[in-house]
């Protein structure tokens, strides 16, 4: 039984995990200038310890990283020509064709294509592509005023690790943030409050969203976990469920006395 258990764990570790393994992705980039430089990729790069990226035939070295920006430095390529772009991560490829072109010195198109100003890198907005848009808020669904998980939607730019999320006077704990959707958990409350984001480098207030988080009184906890359902503000778990969200298991009830015990 311990073997077979075993076994199944080392196909899993050896063949799934290789799946479960997720793509790099770019989003934007900060190109250098064509007599070659530091290379700035934008993105999410969840497995970044591993890292291979070529612009044309180049290497481009990587020079620092972290989940959602690679600096790389790349050497001399042709100002007016379009190089693709393959970045690996752990065996896992991002790659686009006619992606990337140098920085034309004096272009005032800074974080859009260099040639023309059509479209702007995620993350920046203008004219000349040269404006940082600004972090915004668009929806946050309301939450059960037992607190717990939550989430909003909008734009948190280019370093959302770098968020603090307070809801009202309360900070909230992220698990898990993105340039389109950050999360975590708040304590318990009542009402309408402000959200405001701070800067974590300089503690400056970047963001305030008044009264754009609400505690309903309706909503349960988690929204049950899916373990139940909401009844006015009180889950009612299902069948061997229970706790405030439905999150604990009852295994008491699930063993089978009349079961062999000798196997
Ligand atoms: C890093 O990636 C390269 C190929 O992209 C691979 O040959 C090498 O084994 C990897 N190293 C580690 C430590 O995973
Ligand atoms: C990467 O993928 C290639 C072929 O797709 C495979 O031969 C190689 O063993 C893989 N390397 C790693 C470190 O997973
Ligand atoms: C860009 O051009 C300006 C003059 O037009 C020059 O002063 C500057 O050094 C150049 N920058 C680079 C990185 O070549
Ligand atoms: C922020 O998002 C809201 C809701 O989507 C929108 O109405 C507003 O114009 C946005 N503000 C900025 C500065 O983008
Ligand atoms: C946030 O994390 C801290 C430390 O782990 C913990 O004491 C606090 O209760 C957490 N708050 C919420 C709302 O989960
Ligand atoms: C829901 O619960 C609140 C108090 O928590 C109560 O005032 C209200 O009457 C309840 N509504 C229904 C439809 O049961
Ligand atoms: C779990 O189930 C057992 C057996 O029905 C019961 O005696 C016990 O009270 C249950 N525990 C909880 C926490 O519901």
């Amino acid at each position: 039984m311990k073997i077979i258990f075993i076994f199944i764990c080392f196909i899993y570790v050896c063949l799934c995990s290789n799946y479960l393994i997720k793509k790099p992705i770019v989003s934007s980039y900060l190109p250098a200038i064509s007599s070659g430089g530091d290379v700035s990729f934008y993105g999410e790069f969840e497995h970044y310890k591993n890292i291979t990226i070529t612009i044309g035939n180049e290497f481009c070295k990587v020079q620092y990283n972290n989940k959602y920006q690679i600096i790389c430095f790349i050497g001399t390529l042709n100002n007016n020509k379009r190089y693709d772009v393959n970045l690996v991560t752990n065996n896992k490829s991002w790659y686009a064709k006619n992606y990337y072109t140098p920085y034309v010195n004096g272009s005032t198109c800074i974080n859009g294509n260099s040639l023309s100003c059509i479209n702007c890198f995620e993350g920046w907005v203008g004219e000349n592509c040269d404006q940082l848009k600004p972090l915004n808020i668009s929806s946050v669904p309301d939450v059960s005023h037992f607190g717990g998980y939550f989430y909003a939607n909008g734009f948190f730019g280019l370093n959302p690790e770098a968020l603090i999320v307070y809801i009202g006077s309360n900070k909230a704990n992220i698990t898990f943030d993105s340039y389109d959707i950050i999360g975590g958990k708040i304590l318990p409350g009542e009402g309408y409050h402000d959200i405001n984001i701070y800067n974590k480098i300089n503690n400056q207030l970047i963001f305030t969203g008044r009264d754009m988080f609400y505690y309903n009184p309706k909503l349960c906890l988690n929204n049950c976990l899916e373990n139940g359902w909401c009844n006015n503000g009180t889950c009612s778990c299902y069948k061997h469920w229970y706790g405030n969200d439905c999150s604990k298991y009852n295994y008491s009830i699930t063993i089978n006395r009349n079961f062999p015990q000798n196997i």
